[in-house]
């Protein structure tokens, strides 16, 4: 029995090779998906469980004053996953009514659930509302003029956040950048002290603090301090302004994670110090108390935990009979990013991994798109149909982005942890596709 090593900042905690297969969570893949079929994903429950609890403790460990982590739920979110955050003491951000539904399902206390979004529906604020969320993340003058009215005469007032757009440039792919100036989301600077006032002005609303989020992929400390210096700043502005202190402060999620093993690991525990100190030395310098701290990781707590699993079913080859791609069961609508922001990825053949690596190989999708290629120049072992291609790092904004695109139906979801896999999320079927469809 050979065992082989795998980079263990990019696969998940419990992968191994033995024997040339991969086993994730103590289950051997390729036997899973021969069970379950492909494309499949997998969850490993100690790697996920592992960075919830690494950022809980460390901020405990660094940070002064109070502080929590909601999990944002759109990296990836279902039932399953929503009960591990709860059950890890994590609290939830969501964007949807229906996200919300599924925090309700998962049984998550709702004052520990966020709703967020830059264009909010009327039922799904009504909802969040009604169903008391702890706060509603607000990310325009428009929409807190809804909320007002839609609160108002209310007898416990609905908490909010002000989303800020703290025009800071986070340094990360177009796609994914959130903070500038002319970002999508978030009130300008300019329009803080306007929004704070009708806030206050609002009997059914509570003004509990500043949110911004500059966006995600983010690996440089810098941006991490400027956003709080800018939302301290702004907090320390509205206590001389209006004369209070506001409780909470929320920087957002973002924090980077590797794809490749040239790419650094993700350290929670430092993002974690230098998140605190900034908090510390900022509040400090405008003599404020430190605020109750809310993070919200998304990728870097699910995304090295969730392995995506493909079958090779043709080859191409060149006109010199070189190898030019390899063929897959997936692609593009179920994991969008190298399509979408030419995301790279790593991979391993999960049934033969210990065999010579082949030239390198293009892995294309099976979607009708030239662009729908997974994986560029892989260094994979001459594959043949029938081999198991595992994708590495891909919990995150994979499923949760998933489409129906070619009416293909959308992969199952299992958690596997302790050597058994279970069926969180069940394959989409044929039926399930055409549900929606009336003929004439
Ligand atoms: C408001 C907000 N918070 C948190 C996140 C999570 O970011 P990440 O998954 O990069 O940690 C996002 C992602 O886009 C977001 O928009």
């Amino acid at each position: 029995m050979t065992h082989l090593l795998l980079s263990s900042h990019i696969w998940p905690d419990t992968a191994t090779i033995i024997s040339g297969r991969l086993y994730v969570g103590g289950c051997d893949v390729t036997e899973l998906a021969a069970d379950h079929a492909t494309p499949l994903y997998l969850l490993d429950e100690a790697t996920l469980r592992g960075a919830m609890r690494a950022y809980r403790v460390a901020l405990a460990r660094y940070y002064p004053g109070p502080s929590r982590v909601h999990y944002a739920g759109k990296a990836l979110l279902n039932t399953a996953v929503a009960q591990i955050v709860a059950e890890e003491g994590l609290g939830l951000d969501v964007v949807s009514g229906a996200e919300l539904l599924v925090a309700r399902r998962a049984g998550m206390s709702m004052g520990q659930v966020h709703l967020h979004g830059n264009a909010k529906g009327e039922a799904e604020l009504r909802r969040a509302v009604e169903w008391g969320v702890g706060a509603i993340v607000v990310d325009s003058l428009d929409e807190l003029d809804r909320l007002a009215s839609l609160t108002h005469g209310m007898e416990r007032p609905q908490g909010v956040l002000l989303r800020v757009a703290p025009n800071i440039d986070a340094h990360t792919h177009a796609h994914i950048a959130t903070g500038g100036a002319t970002s999508k989301f978030g009130l300008p600077l300019e329009s803080v002290g306007a929004a704070a006032a009708r806030v206050f002005n609002a009997e059914g609303l509570r003004l509990l603090g500043l949110h911004a989020h500059i966006g995600s992929q983010i690996f440089e400390v810098d941006q991490i301090r400027a956003t709080v210096g800018v939302l301290t700043r702004e907090m320390a502005r509205l206590r001389d302004t209006f004369g209070v202190e506001l409780e909470e402060l929320s920087p957002g999620g973002g924090l980077g994670v590797p794809y490749t093993a040239d790419m650094p690991p993700t350290n929670i525990d430092a993002y974690a110090a230098t998140l605190s100190d900034a908090v510390r030395v900022a509040c400090v310098a405008y003599g404020l108390r430190p605020p109750l701290l809310t993070v919200e990781p998304g990728r870097s707590i699910v995304a090295r935990a969730g392995v995506a699993i493909y079958r090779v079913v043709a080859r191409k080859l060149g006109p010199d009979g070189a190898l030019l791609y390899l063929h897959v069961d997936g692609g593009m609508a179920d994991n969008i990013r190298p399509a979408l922001y030419g995301a790279r990825y790593t991979a391993l053949l999960a049934n033969r991994a210990d065999a010579a690596p082949g030239p390198p190989v293009d892995v294309a999708g099976r979607y009708c798109e030239s662009g729908d290629v997974l994986l560029h120049a892989a260094p994979l072992p001459s594959a043949v149909p029938g081999d198991m291609i595992a994708v590495a790092v891909a919990g995150a904004y994979t499923l949760s982005m998933a489409s129906t695109y070619n009416l293909v139906p959308r992969p199952a979801l299992l958690l596997a942890g302790g050597g058994a896999a279970r069926l969180i999320q069940r394959r989409e079927t044929e039926e399930d596709l055409l549900a929606r469809d009336s003929a004439l």
